[in-house]
């Protein structure tokens, strides 16, 4: 086994190799330009991992790694459009840099590439790629529509919320690790455990998240800080302010978020404070903790080695301390 490192560094090797240099360019200079942003790569790093915990190369499982990424900056390019996000690893965003068609077309094609990565593979090996692949994909789908149905809802519970991240993100990153199990041929009973763990780690991410797109340092975080804040969006650190702060710190919640008189700084910065003094920040922290410890729950019942393991819950631990 590698360190993260090594297994992000041959994967973006094998991502450079990947440019689609056809016309039209409009259709595909913006896939290239996305895929090039650079990005955490943990997708596909969980992917080749996966693999050679369950005994095969990660090489093998490179196609798998790409397909999972191609997929996930599909999912951001439309996400882009839908959250009107204008920054997206610190530069603009597909639609902000060409226009909005481009952005809903290159994104199409993207996941018309991520389906047909899966083609490298053997029949029995493509089909189960396949499979998860599509119920993953529509998993996310409902999340996203999810997602946008409860920026104009004002009964959103956590429960709701908590279904709402598994789909749009957590799914995902279970898939990404089952796709690598899968390649490696690892029995149903660890493809089924290793998909937990993922999904575990996938809903921490998504709080932590939520909670950087609020405290996050403008400088380094490749987004546009409090952009969840102005798109009404219905986050762990909102609901729980809802459900923790005092009557006048939820009053003033409901009111500074449908408020259209305060300038967006100002909007922003108060609604932050409002998440600190309720306890909503210090509550997220504690479900990212909380999650993140469910997924080493699962870790306990693979049937893989000691070492394996360890380096599984390293991943985890750097996830829940990013800030990035
Ligand atoms: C962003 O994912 C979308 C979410 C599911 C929160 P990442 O934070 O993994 O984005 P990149 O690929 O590293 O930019
Ligand atoms: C993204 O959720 C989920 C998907 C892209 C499917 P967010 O909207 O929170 O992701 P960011 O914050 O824009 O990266
Ligand atoms: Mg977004
Ligand atoms: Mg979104
Ligand atoms: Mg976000």
């Amino acid at each position: 086994m590698e360190h993260i490192e090594a297994y992000q560094k041959s994967f973006i090797t094998y991502l450079e190799d990947f440019a689609v240099t056809k016309e039209p360019k409009n259709l595909y200079e913006p896939i290239n330009y996305i895929l090039r942003l650079g990005g955490k790569r943990l997708r596909p790093v969980l992917t080749l991992m996966t693999s050679e915990v369950f005994g095969e190369t990660a090489q093998n499982a490179m196609d798998a790694a790409l397909s999972v990424e191609v997929f996930h900056n599909f999912s951001l390019v439309h996400d882009d459009i839908m959250d009107e996000a204008p920054l997206r690893r610190g530069q603009e965003t597909v639609h902000k840099k060409w226009d909005l068609n481009t952005g809903i077309l290159s994104g199409d094609a993207m996941l018309i590439l991520a389906y047909q990565l899966f083609e490298n593979y053997e029949p029995s090996t493509f089909q189960a790629l396949a499979k998860l692949f599509s119920k993953t994909a529509l998993e996310v789908c409902e999340g996203q529509q999810y997602d946008i149905d409860f920026e104009t809802r004002n009964d959103v519970t956590i429960q709701e919320y908590l279904k709402m991240i598994e789909y749009k993100t957590a799914v995902l990153v279970g898939a990404a690790m089952k796709m690598g199990a899968i390649v490696a041929r690892a029995s149903n009973e660890d493809q089924n455990a290793i998909y937990d763990f993922g999904r575990y780690l996938g809903i921490a991410f998504q709080l932590q998240d939520d909670y950087l797109d609020a405290f996050g340092n403008p400088e380094t975080f490749g987004k546009q800080v409090g952009g969840d804040i102005l798109e009404n969006k219905k986050t762990y650190l909102y609901l729980k302010t809802l459900e923790l702060g005092s009557e006048s710190e939820k009053t003033n919640l409901v009111e500074n978020m449908s408020s259209s008189s305060i300038s967006d700084s100002n909007k922003v910065e108060s609604v932050k404070e409002l998440f600190n003094n309720s306890g909503a920040s210090e509550a997220t922290q504690n479900a990212v903790k909380n999650y993140t410890n469910k997924a080493f729950t699962v870790l306990k019942t693979l049937n893989i080695s000691e070492d394996k393991k360890q380096l599984l819950r390293l991943f985890g631990e750097q996830l829940m301390n990013r800030r990035v």
